[in-house]
């Protein structure tokens, strides 16, 4: 990849790109900004750049939209969307703000803009404890990821806590028997999961977070031997931050993180990307997620 026509590129536009961690190792290397969900939506909501490339899935681009309407954000492969954006329905929201006093309801970024513009307040893994906590609420419906909703409701026990049933595929694919397994094969090795793996998983791990959360805590680690319960796209900050150490990745990739590609996010500072639209949803999701803005 020729750095000098990306540089020149960038300028020209005045564009930014920003990465997540899980995106391709050669993607991260092209970024301006690479991080988790919460730090990236930061930067896009604070950004002055005319053009945001967001190498992410749909719902990071959508989120960076909503939240800096007057910017121009492209996604580089228009497919590459999260399933587990989609896992709750307008009818789960109803029926339970109908039925359940006093109730909050919580939705995780990884979610359509159609779901925020129903919600309450956005978490990401990064936040959510801390928001659900400061919430008012007794009552918390937590969407779509049940696995992160448990791992936030262990945490804040003086709360009731519903769940609409989703789950990401690439973590909750993973088994305790998987994490042991490895363990046998690498017993000095501490285990590292992100609160999308299932609970079974997490009791297993020696810590649990966000992706820029794992990997600052295996930088600052004096062990030098990680299982990995988290997409291996960490891998790539991983080895820029923790030299002589090593990891052992246990969990699939996520295909649609996948999809951006270097030569696509090119195509986007070259004039082509898919541009997100502004959607009759953008304006009640964004209130969601200046909440969490605010509260995280
Ligand atoms: P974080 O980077 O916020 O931990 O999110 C993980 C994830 O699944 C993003 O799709
Ligand atoms: Fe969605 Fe899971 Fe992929 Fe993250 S890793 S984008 S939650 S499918």
């Amino acid at each position: 990849m020729d750095t000098q026509e990306i540089e020149r590129l960038k300028k020209e536009r005045n564009a930014v790109i920003l990465a997540h961690y899980y995106t391709d190792a050669a993607v991260q290397a092209m970024a301006d900004y690479v991080g988790d969900s919460f730090y990236l939506a930061k930067v896009a909501s604070k950004t002055d750049k005319d053009t945001i490339v967001f190498c992410g899935v749909r719902f990071m681009g959508e989120s960076a939209k909503i939240l800096n309407p007057s910017r121009r954000v492209l996604l580089p492969d228009e497919t590459a969307d999260c399933p587990m954006a989609h896992m709750a329905t307008a009818e789960q929201i109803s029926r339970m703000r109908a039925e359940v006093p006093d109730l909050a309801i919580v939705c995780y970024i990884n979610s359509s803009a159609y779901l925020k513009s129903m919600v309450d307040v956005c978490v990401t893994s990064s936040n959510a404890v801390k928001i659900v906590r400061a919430l008012p609420q007794r009552n918390i419906l937590f969407i779509p990821d049940e696995n992160l909703g448990h791992f936030v409701a262990a945490q804040v026990p003086e709360k009731t806590f519903y769940y609409s049933g989703g789950y990401c595929p690439v973590h909750a694919v993973l088994v305790s028997s998987d994490v042991l397994s490895e363990k046998r094969a690498h017993p000095a090795a501490k285990v590292l999961a992100h609160p999308e793996c299932r609970a079974e998983v997490l009791a297993l791990c020696d810590f649990a977070g966000s992706t820029a959360e794992i990997i600052s805590y295996a930088e600052k680690s004096s062990d030098t031997e990680f299982i990995l319960a988290t997409e291996p796209g960490v891998l790539y900050e991983l080895s820029r931050r923790c030299a002589g150490k090593r990891f052992y990745p246990v969990t699939p990739v996520c295909m649609d993180m996948k999809k951006i590609t270097p030569e696509k996010v090119l195509d986007c500072l070259r004039g082509g990307g898919f541009e997100v639209k502004e959607e009759s949803t953008f304006a009640a999701a964004k209130k969601p997620l200046e909440r969490m803005l605010e509260l995280g």
